[in-house]
């Protein structure tokens, strides 16, 4: 009797964790902001301002698909903690982003040029990156 119920105990405690673990992270998408971030702050920098992705959606030359993703990136990097700076400073220089690139995704006017200026690259990190 002991053979068979010993090993059904860590297998049901399992089973229970990971639906526990399944029912808490697909709930609403609200529930995933107070998660760990979707991206890293390396992450972001590579995918979105390396790679270019912002500048082509500045540009309007990006396609509906690419300005969500270019949203989805600048979300994920305002729920980062920058390694330097103040928190507040970080949260309206990336809000302003993620605004400027939702307005991109409207077709507002003007939208690439305020995107544009929301990345300078040399503010943002002269005030947050490390050294
Ligand atoms: C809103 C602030 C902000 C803006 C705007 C910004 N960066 Fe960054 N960037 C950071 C921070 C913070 C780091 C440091 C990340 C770390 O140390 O984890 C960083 C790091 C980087 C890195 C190094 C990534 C790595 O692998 O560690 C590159 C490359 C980079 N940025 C490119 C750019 C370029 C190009 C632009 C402009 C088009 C830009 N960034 C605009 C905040 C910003």
């Amino acid at each position: 009797m002991d053979l068979i119920v010993k090993p059904l105990i860590p297998c049901g405690a399992a089973l229970i964790l990971a639906a526990a673990a399944g029912f808490s992270n697909g709930n609403s998408p609200d529930a995933r902001l107070t998660a760990a971030p979707r991206h890293s702050i390396a992450d972001v920098m590579k995918q979105a301002m390396k790679d270019g992705l912002l500048k082509k959606v500045a540009a309007g030359d990006a396609s509906n698909d690419e300005q969500k993703k270019l949203v989805e990136l600048l979300k994920a990097l305002g729920e980062n903690a920058p390694p330097r700076g103040t928190q507040e400073s970080w949260s309206s220089k990336t809000a302003a982003l993620v605004s400027a690139a939702e307005e991109v995704l409207q077709g507002r006017e003007g939208a690439g040029e305020k995107l544009t200026k929301a990345a300078d690259c040399r503010e943002c990190h002269r005030t947050h990156k490390g050294l």
